[in-house]
């Protein structure tokens, strides 16, 4: 049986803003302007930059290099480096798809939501008490459920859908398509909103706190755990994502350039749009006489909360800043929702040779279905936890796995001999000693101070049945469904796949 044949890119600008737009997402506004905000302001820059050079560049040019290699999703690319590891592949896909997006989508929507209610301010004076008690009517325990918000499930529909479509009609006509159009209007909305920003009155406090950076905070344990994940979480680095979209490449490519352009754009992206998110928050200290730090209490909701007061403190066209706001939002989501859709859609595809179509078809209704407990009145408290420990600890494990598996099993001077012999910019031998050494025992170093934050205290005031249920073991199960998926038979086997992709390109080459 032959391998089904495998899609490309239409052009390599393509594959950068796919890439890039799966880079830049809901992390890069919603989850690092709170994350900063929480961690002492500009202090988890420090960090946050650290982490990004020690772990976050060799990765992404790990994970692009075996993508592009094996020419295969990631269960595909494990599974050629040796059956053993395949499982690997399935676990990061697994626990993205039915974990991560599953609340990633919910947040969309609620972004969805809030673009609608920009046009008339709907949050009225006190946003606090819109978002969660009106909108949310959030429950204090994970254990009420209450009720599904049919608000939010409506708008949760509505991006699925969206996701369906784009991701249905494959690489060419619908990822690189859509890229191609999100792309250039979340540049413009973003500049928009910074260039608003700044001029408003107060702007200048704000960004000071930003980018001053509170130097006590770095010797917090927490500030650096975070760093690390979110490093993690915006490259979408160990979510087997930029090893499909790697795989759709050509064989002549520019692998470490494309690294660096994809990690570059995105992490500027974020610090740009924290300058636009404390102007803002400058702004609405000056109005109501209040300290920056002051400002916003929350967390999770720090762009639900914050940034709705701020925009109805505006003096001028503020219901357009909400709108451009939570458009630009939800751009980024969907840019990188489809990314992981089409990353399971591959594996799938890979194993089992069912038609694209179809799998994209039926993974859209399970996510959608699977989405639905998070727009309960439960639903924050359930997307606090799974976030919590999908990315503390889901994307890190799987890291450590990822490093070992290259760095000692498949002999990492393998991949680099590959990534040099077709990149014009070559990768130094040091970073086989940071895949080997450095990423991987610094990632020990953050997961073993993390598990034992954990067992100091109940994370976030939750019940320790809750943690267990909603936390842990959404972990353990995706662990299973990957051991049992990795136990199927292949309609080929991987590396035969592997090869004939690989003389399918030279015969295009030659
Ligand atoms: N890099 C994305 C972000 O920062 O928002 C993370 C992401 C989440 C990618 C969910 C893909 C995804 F489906």
């Amino acid at each position: 049986m032959l391998a089904h044949h495998r899609p490309k890119w239409k052009t390599h600008i393509g594959f950068v803003l796919a890439t890039v737009g799966s880079a830049i997402g809901l992390g890069n506004i919603w989850r690092f302007s709170y994350l900063c905000y929480k961690n002492g302001g500009g202090a988890f820059l420090v960090p946050y930059i650290i982490a990004l050079f020690v772990v976050g560049i060799p990765l992404i040019v790990l994970e692009i290099g075996l993508g592009h290699k094996m020419r295969g999703s990631a269960p595909a690319s494990f599974a050629s480096v040796s059956k053993k590891w395949e499982w690997l592949g399935w676990w990061q896909i697994v626990f993205v798809m039915f974990g991560i997006v599953l609340y990633y989508s919910v947040i969309i929507a609620w972004c969805l939501n809030y673009f609608f209610f920009s046009f008339d301010l709907s949050w009225g004076p006190n946003p606090d008490n819109f978002f969660t008690e009106v909108f949310l009517m959030n429950t204090d325990s994970p254990f009420s459920i209450g009720d599904v918000r049919t608000i939010i499930l409506f708008s949760l529909a509505v991006v699925w859908f969206l996701n369906w479509v784009i991701v249905f009609k494959g690489v060419q006509n619908g990822l690189e398509r859509a890229s191609k159009v999100f792309m250039p209007i979340l540049f413009i909305l973003t500049a928009v909103i910074i260039i608003w920003g700044l001029r408003l009155e107060g702007a200048a406090a704000g960004v000071a706190v930003y980018l001053k950076p509170d130097f006590s905070q770095i010797t917090n344990i927490k500030v650096w755990m975070d760093a690390f994940s979110q490093i993690f979480f915006t490259l979408s680095l160990g979510f087997g994502i930029m090893i499909a979209y790697a795989s759709y490449l050509p064989k002549k490519t520019q692998i470490v350039r494309d690294a660096l352009i994809i990690s570059g754009i995105n992490c500027l992206f974020s610090l740009l749009a924290g300058i636009g998110v404390f102007a803002v928050l400058g702004y609405m200290a000056n109005t109501t006489s209040l300290p920056v730090s002051e400002v916003v209490t929350e967390s999770i909701g720090l762009a639900f909360v914050a940034f709705p007061k701020a925009i109805s403190l505006l003096p001028a066209f503020s219901n357009l800043f909400g709108i451009l706001f939570f458009g630009s939002l939800v751009i980024a989501g969907l840019s990188s929702s489809i990314s992981i859709i089409e990353a399971f859609a591959s594996g799938i595809v890979d194993k089992f040779h069912y038609p694209h179509k179809a799998v994209v078809s039926v993974l859209c209704v399970a996510g959608f279905l699977g989405s639905i407990i998070f727009t309960t009145q439960a639903g924050i408290n359930w997307l606090d936890i799974a976030d919590h420990f999908l990315t503390q600890y889901g994307l890190i494990i799987g890291a450590i796995f990822e490093c070992i598996v290259i760095g000692w099993f498949f002999k990492v001077n393998k991949l680099r001999g590959h990534i040099n012999h077709y990149s014009g910019w070559k990768v130094p031998i040091f970073w086989n000693f940071c895949i080997k050494v450095i990423s991987p025992l610094i990632l020990i170093a953050i997961l073993i101070s993390s598990l034992i934050e954990e067992f100091s205290h109940n994370y976030g005031g939750y019940s320790p049945v809750a943690i267990i249920l909603i936390g842990r073991d959404w972990l353990i199960y995706s662990l299973f469904a990957a051991l049992i998926i990795a136990f199927q038979p292949w309609r080929l086997d991987p590396r035969q796949r592997m090869l004939i992709h690989e003389k399918e390109e030279d015969k295009k080459v030659s």
